[in-house]
Parts: structure tokens; sequence; C-alpha cells
């Protein structure tokens, strides 16, 4: 049977929220271009995220602020065309939704229309509750991200691990009860100690998604770079890579550079060739010289 048309078990939101009430994992993992989308949803992630993440990761800026929201378009599209799966959620970046609820749900209406997301995500706690509503209101799934949030940078003076303190810890659970109330159907938790996100764990029907947050969390998301070694900065403690695709890389364009410059590829079994009348016409032409 062609693959395309081959049954699939969509993963859904309704799904994503049984699994809490299961007790069962959730699996997220960023991509941006096809062929990445491609593995992770044939390896049976549960949601793929195209993170603004991609402004480091894949542009080379220095943090998540400057993509734009066509950027992010751009990959959410090829991303979407290689997803049968997983759910598929696009990142809000920095300045889409600052401006108020009109401009997210313009913004994430853009993301479902144009880029075929199922689902959006936004940083920040209380004072995006009334965004997500707006959101929700408007059929359209909301993961919320709370803890050390990278569009916040310039407000936490670095990226800071939060809710180290009593009083930053209170914060961060009221932010997971107001995006939960908000209507959220998940939330991630970034940079957060361990403790604090199983506190917020407990306390909430909706799965937590953790990155930096310790193992109590109901799911993990990973920046896939970092997963397979493929960042050019040193990955913060909570990275585990399970591979090296930066030197299994590196290696191979080093590889391809002396075979070129020593006229060892391509060979002659790398070569098309002419159809043996032709080379015969031409051997004859030559002889005949
Ligand atoms: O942009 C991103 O990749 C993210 C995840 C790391 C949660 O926000």
């Amino acid at each position: 049977m062609d693959p395309k048309f081959e049954a699939v078990s969509k993963t859904t939101v309704p799904l994503i929220l049984e699994r809490k009430l299961r007790g069962e994992k959730v699996t997220c993992l960023t991509a941006y271009d096809y062929p990445t989308a491609r593995l992770v949803d044939e390896a049976g992630i549960d949601m793929i995220l195209v993170g603004d993440s991609l402004a480091q990761v894949v542009l080379g800026y220095d943090s998540t602020l400057p993509v734009t929201v066509d950027e992010m378009l751009h990959h959410l599209r090829a991303v979407r065309r290689a997803t049968r799966r997983a759910l598929l959620i696009a990142d809000l970046p920095f300045g889409s939704y600052h401006l108020g609820e009109d401009q997210a749900l313009e913004t994430s209406i853009r993301f479902v229309k144009e880029g075929g997301a199922e689902a959006v995500k936004i940083e920040g706690g209380k004072k995006r509750a009334p965004v997500i509503r707006r959101l929700v209101q408007a059929e359209i799934p909301v993961m919320a991200h709370i803890g050390l949030t990278p569009q916040s940078v310039n407000a936490f003076g670095g990226y800071r691990v939060q809710g180290k303190t009593l009083e930053s810890a209170g914060e961060l659970l009221a932010d997971a009860q107001a995006v939960e109330e908000a209507g959220a159907f998940s939330v991630v938790l970034e940079g957060i100690p361990r403790e604090l996100a199983a506190v917020i764990t407990s306390r909430l029907s909706i799965p937590t998604i953790g990155i930096g947050a310790g193992p109590e969390c109901d799911g993990q998301v990973l920046v896939i770079h970092d997963l397979v070694g493929l960042s050019f900065s040193p990955p913060p403690k909570f990275v585990r890579a399970y591979a090296d695709l930066r030197e299994t890389m590196r290696s191979a364009i080093e590889q391809f550079r002396d075979d070129v410059l020593a006229s060892r590829y391509p060979d002659d079994r790398e070569s098309y060739h002419w159809p043996a009348s032709l080379r015969e016409h031409f051997e004859r032409e030559a002889a005949r010289r």
C-alpha cells in the first residue's frame, strides 16, 4: 500500500490529556525541516514543536528574539509536510503576541491556516491567561511555557534557573495554575528545580512537559540539535546527547574534500556512461584522425 494512505494512529490534544490520567509519559522534540521531522514522526514521538529555538540552532542568531512569524511559517510548512502522526505545535515568536489578544489570535490563525499547526505554544504564565483563553475560544489548543522562558532573557538578565526562592516558586505554581485554568492543554516547565516541577506536576490536571525540570514531569521535550549533538554552544546541564552528529558530519565533509582534491571522487561507478553504440562511434572517429 502507498505509505501515504496507511492508517496512522494520530496524536491529538485529547489523547495527550488522557496520557496524564493514565500516568503515561509524553514525548516531544523540536524539528524545523522535512527530513528531521520525518525521523521524529516515524520514531513515534508524540508531539513535534517548531520552536522559536529555530532562531539559534538553525538561523544562527544568539537568542530567540529576532525570529519572525514569516521565518517560523517557512519552517512550519516543511515540518507539516513530513508529519503524519505527531501533534504539530508552533511556537509564537517574540513580538507576535505581545500587542494583545487580537495579535496573538492573528498569528495563531496564520500558523493553523498557512502552516498546518494543530496547536500553538506561548511563553508566560498568569499574564498570558487572557490570551490563552481567547485562543482556546477560537478552537486553537495552547501549550503554555513557564519558568526559564528564553524570550524573557533581557528581563531575567540572562538564562537563569527560575523558582529557586520560596517567593518565585510560589509565583511559578500560580502561573501553572493560571494557564491550566485559562484552558492550556499542557505546560512546558523550563529550567526550574526538580522539586518545584514535581509539586506543579502533582497539582495540575494537564500534563507538564519538562526541559531542565527533572524526571517527575509528565513528559519531556528537548531541542533536536542538542539531542543529536549538532549544537555549537556548550549544552546546558539537562541535555543528554544521544549522538555526535557534529563530528560525524565534520568527518564526512572533510573526507569529501580530501577525495575531490586527490581525484578519488567520483570514481567510475559513480559516473554515467554513454551507450556502447555512441562510445564506439567516437572511438571510430578518434581512430580516423
Ligand atoms: O523553542 C523551543 O525549542 C522551546 C522548547 C525548548 C520548549 O521553546
